[in-house]
């Protein structure tokens, strides 16, 4: 199907589109918010480049989505408690986000989305990459795939919490809450492929950080399987690399994308703004 209100212009064979033509700092009419929406489901993350949005703007896109979420363990922008600040100053060593995931798998309903607003980059690096997860699970074999539809993950926030103290005092811009909603760490139990609630299609849903065993099994019995599904969910050709400018947005689904940042900017800052609309229960 053809767009008439936006260019689309696809960044990988796999994954990632740009979009030209939308200004988000202005409402946008219901013919180009539905072109948008279904560039986002065709494409998965989707990109606008040069935009100027306030924290407003950037929220009201958002919302156009569905309600946001207030991040469970970063200090959000002052007055603002659903922009989640990413920063990185030029003297800090870690980053947010380094490794493969999806955000906030350990919640009951993890998001539907990021949308990250590019305020400040360096000048070269800091690029993002993103891994198509509907075809992570069909490249799989039929045993494979018969197998993991019948398995459930347990995930949490266990491998991160310990690290929160030593963040909280560490060279590192983003802010750990002083009563993070999440200490209690409570596990959340997700299906391991689940349906996409808006394409019908099925994605692989496990990530390292957050998935530590599946339900009714050990972790030791777990973790050969998993730690093939982690190895396999970003093979290369399920990805694309965006490189960021100032003022360039990122709109992942966080429901069939995996996503990565890359700490390769020594001695730079680099300066974001998220917003996160919220999602639904994974089935
Ligand atoms: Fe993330």
């Amino acid at each position: 199907m053809t767009y008439n209100r936006i260019e689309v212009k696809p960044l990988s064979g796999t994954c990632g589109a740009e979009i030209f033509g939308v200004d988000l700092s202005e409402d946008l009419g219901n013919e180009t918010f539905a072109e948008v929406q279904r560039a986002f489901h065709e494409n998965l993350v989707i990109f606008f480049r040069d935009q100027d949005i306030n924290e407003e703007q950037h929220k009201a896109f958002g919302r156009r989505f569905g309600s946001l979420n207030v991040h469970p363990r970063y200090v959000p922008l002052n007055g603002h408690p659903e922009i989640f600040p990413i920063r990185k100053d030029p003297e800090d060593k870690k980053i947010v986000g380094a490794s493969w995931h999806q955000d906030l798998t350990h919640l009951e309903k993890p998001p539907l989305g990021s949308i990250l607003y590019a305020l400040d980059v360096p000048p070269v690096g800091g690029d993002t990459l993103f891994a198509n997860q509907y075809l992570a699970y069909e490249a799989l074999s039929d045993g494979m795939k018969d197998l993991l539809d019948g398995l459930v993950a347990v995930h949490d926030n266990r491998i991160q919490a310990p690290s929160i103290a030593a963040e909280r005092n560490a060279n590192f811009t983003s802010k750990v809450r002083d009563d993070p909603d999440e200490k209690d760490e409570p596990e959340m139990e997700h299906p391991v492929v689940r349906t996409h609630p808006d394409t019908g299609r099925k994605a692989l849903f496990v990530c390292r950080p957050r998935t530590h065993r599946f339900k009714g099994m050990t972790e030791a019995e777990s973790k050969p399987l998993l730690e093939y599904l982690f190895e396999h969910s970003h093979r290369p050709e399920f990805t694309c690399r965006f490189r960021w400018e100032k003022g360039s947005i990122a709109f992942w689904d966080n429901r069939c994308v995996m996503h990565k940042a890359l700490n390769d900017y020594p001695g730079h800052k680099r300066y974001m703004n998220r917003v996160t609309v919220n999602g639904t229960r994974p089935v």
